[in-house]
């Protein structure tokens, strides 16, 4: 079912949108939920008068509402610029993102995901730890409040300026996050060193095969793969197991409640 707080959305747009003077200029609407937070992005074609766009906001005050007239160009229409944000509670972690970063779309279900990562890598002071595909480090962050240091590495730099915020604004300061497409050769960097005890990586749909035969080569003693697709995830595990790690323990995570998809975790540990 959708969350709660998402719920009148279907009545306010039903509502909203025919009278329009170009209804069919809103081509998509998108919903997230920050925390609590309600948030709608309308994709529109052609331009809403001011009259129109503030009909959207009196509709459904407690949301926040952004028109997106163009790919990527987010405009707020309720005048609140206060930045979208959600909680890991159990971590004491707080994560802003913007309007088109990724985040997982089931909040509880991702808590779940980041509390079984802490628990199942379970950092402590000695381990360093690298978290490939890391967004704007919803695992780095959490996994940070208990390890010596993280090292997060994301393909879009703007998402990996939002995980250095965000590291700062929870007062984490041994984690650190570089841009690499981890599809194309590591090259030598920072972050490419043999120096991880444990290892997270949590890629799209596409999976990670470019990337796992680089992880393999720093050997670390550890990997959590976390995956939105049992296809390419079973795939790259046969790299894994051919390269001589265990599977330690795997679990099925209905992220994506009625539909065929299917999120996975495994942790894999080397013999
Ligand atoms: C499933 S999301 C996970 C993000 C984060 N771990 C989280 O839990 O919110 C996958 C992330 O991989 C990034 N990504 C996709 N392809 C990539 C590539 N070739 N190199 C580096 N990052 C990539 C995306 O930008 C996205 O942030």
């Amino acid at each position: 079912m959708l969350a709660a707080p998402l719920q009148p959305v279907f009545a306010v747009l039903q509502q909203q949108i025919p009278p329009l003077s170009r209804p069919e200029s809103v081509t998509h609407a998108e919903v997230i939920l920050a925390g609590e937070q309600p948030v709608v992005v309308l994709r529109h074609i052609a331009a809403l008068s001011a009259a129109e766009q503030q009909s959207f906001v009196a509709a459904w005050p407690q949301a926040r509402w952004f028109g997106e007239p163009e790919a990527g160009v987010f405009i707020s229409w309720d005048g609140n610029s206060a930045p979208l944000s959600y909680q890991l509670e159990p971590q004491q972690i707080t994560l802003q993102f913007a309007a088109d970063d990724f985040i997982q779309v089931n909040a509880k279900v991702n808590q779940l995901m980041v509390s079984q990562a802490v628990s199942w890598l379970a950092p402590t002071a000695a381990d360093t730890i690298l978290d490939l595909y890391a967004g704007m480090g919803n695992f780095s962050l959490a996994l940070a409040r208990q390890a010596k240091l993280v090292h997060g590495v994301e393909g879009l730099s703007k998402m990996v300026q939002q995980a250095a915020d965000n590291a700062a604004l929870n007062k984490l300061d041994n984690v650190k996050f570089w841009q690499a497409d981890l599809h194309l050769p590591w090259g030598k960097t920072a972050w490419n060193q043999p120096i991880y005890q444990k290892v997270l990586l949590d890629p799209a749909r596409a999976g990670a095969e470019g990337a796992v035969k680089q992880l393999l080569a720093l050997k670390p003693a550890q990997i959590l793969y976390v995956s939105c697709n049992p296809a390419t995830f079973a795939r790259d595990a046969k790299a894994m197991l051919a390269a001589g790690y265990q599977l330690q323990k795997l679990a099925g995570v209905d992220m994506f409640p009625h539909t065929a998809h299917l999120e996975l975790m495994a942790l894999f540990s080397r013999q």
